[in-house]
This record gives C-alpha cells, sequence and structure tokens, in this order.
C-alpha cells in the first residue's frame, strides 16, 4: 500500500509499505477520503513539539472497514466509518470524568501513532464510528473538524440571546461559526480576521457580521454598535488576543481559548473578577464524533461549505503547499484515495 510519510520535518514521501493486519480489537480502514488539517502542516514543517518521525501524518480521514481483529464481530466489515484521532486509556482521571481528549496517555492518529494520509490504516475498533448512508462521503470526513467545535460549544453551552465573537476565519472558525448558527441558533455571530476572502467565507456559513481588524480597531467598531459580546472563541489563537476579549465581554460573559502557543498571553485578573467572566479551553474532542454525525443527520451543519479543494492524494506536497500559501481561497482540502 501507498502511505504519505514525513520522514523527518521537510521530508515528505509516498512509501510502499506492507498492509497492516488489525489487532486485538482493532479495524482495518480502506481510506477514501482525508482532510489536510493545519496539525499536517506543523508536523511537516517541524513545528509539532508531540511528534515523532517518522510519521504517517492525517487525523481526518473516513473510509470502508476491510478486515477486522480478534475480538471485533465480522458483522462491521464493509461499515462506511469516520475515525475518532482521540485514543485514550479509558481509566485515568480525565478519562473518568468524561474527558478522553486529555487522557494522561493521550495517543493522537497522525500524530504520536501513524495516521489515516495512507490507503490502509489500523485503528482501535471504538475509534471507528458508523456513517449512516444518508451522510455523503465529502461529509463523513469532515466530522473531525466539526468536532472541534461540538467540544468547543460542549464548553461554553451556548444560547440563543448570546452574541458571540469568533476571532479568525479559518476552519476552526468556521465550524464555530456553523455549530453557533446551525445547532444553538445563537441570535447574533460576529467573526474578525484580516483576510477579506475568510470573512466571505463566514458569512456563507452563516455569520451575521464580520469585521476586518487589520487597519480598525474591533474595540471602537463594538463600541459604536453597543455590542458586548457575551460568548467570546479565540480561533485565532495569538497569545494579545486574550487580553483584548477580556475587555470586550460583557459582564458574565464567557471565553473559550483554542491556542497552543507557548507565549504567555498578559492578562489583567481585574478584567476576569470585575466581570465574573469564565474563560473555557478547548483541545480536541471528547466523546464528540455522535454528536456530530447527529448534526449532520440533522443537516444542521454544512461541511461543503468548507471544501475548496479535492485533490488526489499523489499530489499532497502540491496540496498541502496550497494549504499553507493560499489563505485566502484554501479552506479545507481533501485528498482522495484509490477506491
Ligand atoms: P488558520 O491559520 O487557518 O486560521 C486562523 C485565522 O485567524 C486566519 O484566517 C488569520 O488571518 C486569523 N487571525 C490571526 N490573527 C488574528 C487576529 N489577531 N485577529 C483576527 N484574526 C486573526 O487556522 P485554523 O486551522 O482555523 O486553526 C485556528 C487555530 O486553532 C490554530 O492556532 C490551531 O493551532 C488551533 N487549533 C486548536 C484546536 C484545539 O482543539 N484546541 C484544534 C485545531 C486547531
Ligand atoms: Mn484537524
Ligand atoms: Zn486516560
Amino acid at each position: 500500500m501507498k502511505s504519505i510519510v514525513i520522514r523527518q520535518p521537510n521530508e515528505l514521501v509516498i512509501e510502499d509499505r506492507d498492509i497492516p493486519q488489525p489487532a486485538v480489537g482493532e479495524v482495518r480502514v480502506k481510506v477514501k477520503l482525508a482532510g489536510i488539517c493545519g496539525s499536517d502542516s506543523h508536523i511537516y514543517r517541524g513545528h509539532n513539539p508531540f511528534a515523532k518521525y517518522p510519521r504517517v501524518i492525517g487525523h481526518e480521514f473516513f473510509g470502508v472497514i476491510d478486515a477486522v481483529g480478534e475480538g471485533v464481530s465480522d458483522a462491521r466489515l464493509g461499515e462506511r466509518v469516520s475515525v475518532d484521532p482521540v485514543i485514550s486509556c479509558g481509566e485515568c482521571y480525565p478519562c473518568s470524568i468524561g474527558k478522553p481528549n486529555v487522557c494522561t496517555s493521550l495517543v493522537v492518529l497522525g500524530v504520536h501513532r501513524d495516521g489515516g494520509f495512507s490507503e490502509y490504516a489500523v485503528v482501535p475498533a471504538g475509534n471507528a464510528w458508523t456513517i449512516p448512508d444518508s451522510i455523503e462521503d465529502k461529509h463523513a470526513v469532515m466530522v473531525e473538524p466539526f468536532t472541534i467545535a461540538a467540544n468547543v460549544t460542549g464548553q461554553a453551552q451556548p444560547i440563543e440571546q448570546d452574541v458571540a465573537l469568533i476571532y479568525g476565519a479559518g476552519p476552526m472558525g468556521l465550524v464555530t461559526v456553523q455549530a453557533l448558527k446551525g445547532v444553538y441558533k445563537v441570535k447574533q455571530v460576529i467573526v474578525v480576521d484580516r483576510i477579506a476572502e475568510r470573512l466571505a467565507m463566514a458569512e456563507r456559513c452563516g455569520a451575521d457580521w464580520t469585521f476586518d481588524n487589520s487597519s480598525q480597531s474591533l474595540q471602537t467598531a463594538l463600541e459604536e454598535k453597543g455590542i458586548r459580546p457575551t460568548l467570546i472563541v479565540d480561533a485565532a489563537c495569538h497569545p494579545s488576543i486574550l487580553q483584548e476579549a477580556v475587555n470586550l465581554a460583557s459582564p458574565a460573559g464567557r471565553i473559550v481559548l483554542m491556542g497552543f502557543s507557548s507565549d504567555p498571553s498578559q492578562v489583567a485578573q481585574q478584567g476576569i473578577t470585575g466581570k465574573e467572566l469564565t474563560v473555557y479551553s478547548s483541545r480536541l474532542n471528547a466523546n464528540k464524533f455522535p454528536v456530530v454525525i447527529d448534526w449532520l443527520k440533522k443537516g444542521l451543519i454544512d461541511p461543503d461549505k468548507l471544501i475548496t479543494h479535492v485533490m488526489d492524494y499523489r499530489h499532497v506536497s502540491d496540496a498541502i503547499e496550497r494549504f499553507e500559501k493560499d489563505q485566502k481561497h484554501c479552506c479545507k482540502v481533501l485528498l482522495t484515495f484509490a477506491v
């Protein structure tokens, strides 16, 4: 089989490998589609501190079960599945309170263990979620990115009267906009970014108002309109955003952080405590695959609005490069594997 392997930072090869056999409790997925995410590019470029090389990247993938290991029912053969990349121990403190996404021995497919940019991948059977026939392949491969939004909203519990502000109109900001509008019917969703084309995508995803903060002050614009966001999501993830979010938030507001920057954020406690703000963080997803599959079944979200490119996996280098360089026109890039 062919696998997309990062041998070491900046060295991507399409390697011939033996088709793997599923171990006890595992299934083998014949991959049909996979999505490129920022973290794939970070591992490729050597910017992910957790990555070990060589690594088959890819944590957003969909395919069909074509072999099962011991202890897994044959009935699963032929099932269409999307794979949750979060593998957890099930026993530690975070696992015991429903947060396997921060398991003390967390393993993420495509990061710590070989992932889905491959013609076949073996994964724990419990990570392979059945996709109902009513959900098309291109939507099924988008479950994982939307689970990030499901996790963010699971933390913040949006309500209809929220006025939400999303920093960043990249893939993560856009999935969050869709969840807030489509699932939670939030009254007003504002999106801020520096790229006009991305703000236009945010509008197509349901944003009520977008703002380009590259040359104008967001704070001034919100003050002029008398808007105090009650829910702020940082999907742009610059360390300076936290203090600005604290300043802009309504009293009793919530802020959700998604960033992994190792640079400190400077923030005055007075701004948080004075308004009794709640600051959440959100990492990966905690059991959100069934949640998003349900959203798709009910038509509450539309992955098509994020998919800008579909390319053959043999052009993966080109695909990643485009994804990195052309933020104006690239959002989600999907790779197709031979069927
Ligand atoms: P992206 O880089 O495509 O999008 C970020 C967007 O933010 C860009 O459009 C950029 O123009 C905009 N931006 C940057 N600074 C800004 C500022 N000061 N004000 C307004 N807009 C600004 O990235 P993507 O894939 O959407 O991911 C966003 C962030 O979320 C990344 O930092 C990534 O590491 C993080 N992330 C976190 C996850 C989690 O589970 N916590 C999962 C996936 C991504
Ligand atoms: Mn992803
Ligand atoms: Zn655990």
